[in-house]
């Protein structure tokens, strides 16, 4: 297993800036394959997909190729890869087709954790067909959400649980298999948010028991849209409002309008980028993936302990991501400076690490940060030991000014 960060940084042209990015968990940069897979796609004719063409191949092409790329990352089949604008609309479309079957008295479960697209549509939803909210907790000391607090909120009547496979402000990584387990004994339905998870861990919806299992590319190096995931079979069951002459076909009944084709062309670039990045692997897609996410964690590994202990010889500092399974990614608090001057101040030294509660609102409130949050340090797949150095010599300089 190796990883070649060196090589891995000299494909991203955007970092030629001078920029120390730690705001992957907003959205990466871009790698040249996944611009070029772009350009590549809108340089040939393209056209509504369909085979008597050449624009309409190309456009079917890109569709079915993503669909496998994106099967291949998620360990999921590729006739249940559903594309579309975001993951928050995935929440909204799918919280309202399966809203349809809910009655007064059915029971949804959101949790604290999670960011709001993963809160909001699903409370918005059961308002509209009077199915009741129940929410689950998660510990703010630890960071932990455990399968018993999923458990505290489950009854006969629960219909579904929407939570988090990872946290975007505190990286918490729920035990979602567990929790899995524990929602389809309740005979609910499980919809899992890996918009931020993706990014850092190799995906096996399967293995997840995630029934429905949503992602965005732009987090992880491709550009921005969404995925969803799920069983085909589970995926007929459900049915969206839709246009008349519109694909009645799963997966295409969910993608509605359009698709982005040079955005997905960017995906399968995106997903074949990661897959290369252990240059020693070999073997299939999936294969070379599960050793890329390997060498990607080891390389995070040693990033984040540089920045731990830098970070412990700072006085002041609170870190609010404490979960014993969790993303390399930070929330940061200082005992008398506030988090967005930091963050501006890191802004002018090009170190970008932003401020906020990054739309997980509940989990700010819980944690005692009101709707201000923390900074947020980030890591992603280009970032580099001197970017750390670069970050931590400005706090340090932060607090003393
Ligand atoms: C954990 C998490 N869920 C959902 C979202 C929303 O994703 P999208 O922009 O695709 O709607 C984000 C975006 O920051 C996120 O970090």
């Amino acid at each position: 297993m190796s990883y070649d960060i060196i090589g891995v940084r000299a494909q991203f042209p955007a970092l030629t800036a001078g920029i120390a990015h730690f705001d992957g968990p907003g959205g990466t940069q871009t790698p040249e394959p996944v611009i070029q897979a772009i350009t590549d796609a809108l340089a040939h004719p393209l056209s509504n997909r369909g085979r008597e063409v050449a624009g309409e191949r190309n456009a079917d092409t890109i569709v079915i190729e993503t669909r496998r790329a994106m099967a291949d990352l998620l360990g999921a089949d590729p006739s249940g890869i559903v594309f579309g604008r975001s993951a928050t609309q995935f929440a909204y479309d799918f919280s309202r087709a399966l809203a349809k079957t809910w009655e007064p008295g059915d029971e949804v479960v959101v949790t604290r954790l999670d960011h709001d697209s993963n809160i909001r549509p699903w409370i918005q939803a059961a308002e509209q067909v009077g199915a009741t909210v129940r929410w689950a907790d998660f510990d703010p000391a630890t960071g932990e959400l455990a399968v018993e607090d999923i458990r505290a909120v489950l009854s006969e009547r629960t219909r579904l649980v929407a939570v988090t496979a990872a946290s975007n402000l505190i990286g918490t990584r729920p035990p979602i298999a567990e929790i899995s387990r524990a929602v389809h004994e309740a005979g609910a339905l499980l919809y899992v948010d890996g918009v931020h998870y993706t990014a850092h861990s190799l995906v096996d919806v399967e293995q997840l028991g995630a029934d429905f299992f949503t992602c965005s590319p732009y987090k992880f190096l491709g550009p921005h849209h969404g995925v969803l995931a799920a069983r085909p079979e589970l995926l007929e069951t459900v049915r969206p409002d839709k246009l008349l002459p519109s694909a009645d076909a799963v997966p295409e009944r969910f993608e509605l309008g359009t698709l982005p084709y040079e955005f997905l062309a960017g995906t399968r670039a995106a997903v074949d980028f990661l897959a290369d990045l252990d240059t020693g692997a070999t073997g299939t897609r999936r294969e070379r993936l599960a050793s890329a996410f390997a060498a990607l964690h080891a390389h995070e590994e040693t990033l984040r302990a540089q920045l731990d202990k830098g970070l412990s010889e700072l006085a002041r500092i609170t870190v609010h991501s404490r979960a014993a399974d969790r993303t390399p990614t930070l929330l940061l608090t200082f005992e008398d400076r506030g988090t967005t001057d930091a963050y501006r101040f890191l802004a002018e030294r090009d170190v970008h690490a932003t401020a906020g509660s990054f739309y997980a609102l509940e989990a700010s409130r819980r944690l005692g940060l009101g709707d201000t949050g923390g900074l947020r340090v980030g890591l992603a797949p280009y970032n580099d030991s001197a970017d750390v150095d670069r970050l931590l010599e400005g706090l340090a300089d932060f607090l003393r000014a």
